[in-house]
């Protein structure tokens, strides 16, 4: 069993500061940090569902001395279940899982209140997208390094403040991780990496296919307002998850995104709708989407995506080029040189993300991820509003847009009206 040395406060407080230490100050205080390599990090986490206590099973894989501390949840059913979950007696995290009853925060605040109260190092936010913005602008203003899941806004508005609290955190010398797995895949980065240096040619097309099956849904409660409902059923409404294209299909727009040197699309048009969520039960979401992205230079990404059963099934990233092609999750490339396959080891990506921003703070490094994890949530706003309105989305005005998806009030109760959006009638704000 790991044992987790107990840390002084005072020997933890100063190698929090050296890892918000800057220059010449930075490399002096390394020493201290290496010396310290075991000190405790305290970890928080923001959204106890089903990824955020994946993440905390991560963090506790990943950094044997990182200890979760706190939890916030807005309901607490979900916080108790978590906390019962990963505080399990025999399991093999016992020691590194310490959430008191003066640490489980409640409610909207609760991420606020986490905090300003539980003396946290790092906290891992995995909330639904809405939430990102203003959970991550509070995170980065209190000091804290952050793990944040994707995507990281529903909005254009979402995205620029976004853009702006990733530069924050860059002057602040904080950590910012995104839940972008795949970038953290040996095997992706190994055969992306091999396509950017020629092994099939100069990319003409990427082909992104997220062809899957449907998702959880909660049966509603008597006692759930409108808006609980739609909280708790957040996959389905648009304000909230931003869409299944951008929710989901994320992790296929963004390995394009990686392709182009984290360079954006300059225009999207596309097809789409809702042929099997007819029920009102599945809020304003479509089921299928159908996206052309073009490039500057002239090259292309065709992307489908689908959520329903009983369907042809696939998950791959076809890169057609020059000289050659390649399946980015299958990590293979036919190109000029000869046939490649990657054959190392892989460890989960999830676990690798945690390795990279534990070990980045312990070694006094800054990781910032901010800005591919905006630019691929715009991607695939860009996506969503091009098949919603039917009309050609340019990426420099979507970036400006003033669309913002929050409701008035977060008070339970009375929930935003939807609408599914129909294509030729729809307008892109
Ligand atoms: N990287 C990946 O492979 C991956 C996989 C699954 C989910 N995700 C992302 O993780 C996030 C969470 O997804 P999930 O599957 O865990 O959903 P979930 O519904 O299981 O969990 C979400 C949790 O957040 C809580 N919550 C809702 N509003 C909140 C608020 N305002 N403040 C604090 N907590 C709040 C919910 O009560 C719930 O416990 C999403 O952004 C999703 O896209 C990423």
């Amino acid at each position: 069993m790991t044992q987790v040395p107990a840390s002084t406060e005072s020997s933890r407080r100063s190698f929090l500061k050296t890892t918000a230490a800057t220059g010449a100050a930075a490399t002096l205080l390394q020493r201290s940090v290496h010396a310290q390599g075991d000190s405790t990090l305290r970890v928080g986490l923001v959204g106890c569902g089903g990824r955020g206590s994946g993440a905390a099973v991560n963090v506790m894989t990943a950094d044997k001395y990182a200890k979760i501390v706190a939890l916030a949840d807005l309901f607490e059913d979900r916080l108790t279940q978590c906390r019962q979950q990963l505080g399990r007696k025999d399991s093999k995290f016992a020691d590194q899982f310490s959430v008191d009853d003066d640490h489980c925060y409640v409610g909207m605040d609760a991420y606020q209140k986490l905090l300003d109260n539980a003396n946290v190092d790092v906290v891992c936010l995995c909330s639904p997208p809405h939430f990102r913005p203003m959970q991550l602008e509070a995170a980065i203003k209190a000091g804290k390094h952050v793990f944040c899941e994707k995507p990281i806004a529903t909005d254009p508005t979402g995205v620029r403040k976004v853009l702006e609290i990733a530069k924050q955190a860059e002057a602040k010398k904080l950590n910012l991780v995104s839940g972008l797995c795949w970038r953290y895949d040996r095997g992706v980065k190994a055969t992306i990496e091999r396509i950017q240096d020629g092994a099939i040619g100069d990319i003409v097309a990427t082909q992104e296919n997220y062809l899957t099956g449907t998702l959880w849904q909660r049966i509603r409660e008597p006692e759930w307002t409108d808006l609980e409902y739609q909280m708790r059923n957040w996959l389905y409404y648009r304000w909230l998850s931003g869409d299944h294209i951008v929710e989901q299909f994320i992790h296929s727009l963004d390995k394009s995104l990686w392709l182009h040197n984290d360079t954006p699309p300059v225009s999207a048009y596309g097809l789409g709708g809702r042929e099997v969520r007819k029920d009102p039960v599945f809020g304003d979401v479509y089921d299928h989407f159908s996206v052309v992205y073009e490039w500057a230079d002239g090259t292309k990404t065709f992307a489908h995506t689908r959520q329903m059963s009983d369907c042809f099934g696939q998950v791959e990233d076809f890169i057609f080029g020059t000289k050659g092609t390649a399946k980015v999750l299958a990590n293979e490339i036919k190109g000029h040189a000869g046939d490649w396959q990657f054959e190392g080891e892989k460890p989960s990506m999830y676990d690798e993300e945690h390795r990279a921003l534990f070990s980045a703070i312990r070694d006094g490094r800054v990781i910032n991820n901010g800005q591919y994890m905006c630019y691929s949530t715009l991607m695939a706003i860009m996506g969503r509003e091009a098949c919603y309105s039917g009309q050609v989305i340019k990426w420099d005005k979507l970036l400006n847009s003033p669309m913002d998806l929050s409701p008035h009030t977060y008070d339970f109760g009375a929930a935003p009206s939807v609408s599914v959006p129909v294509p030729g009638k729809y307008t892109v704000a």
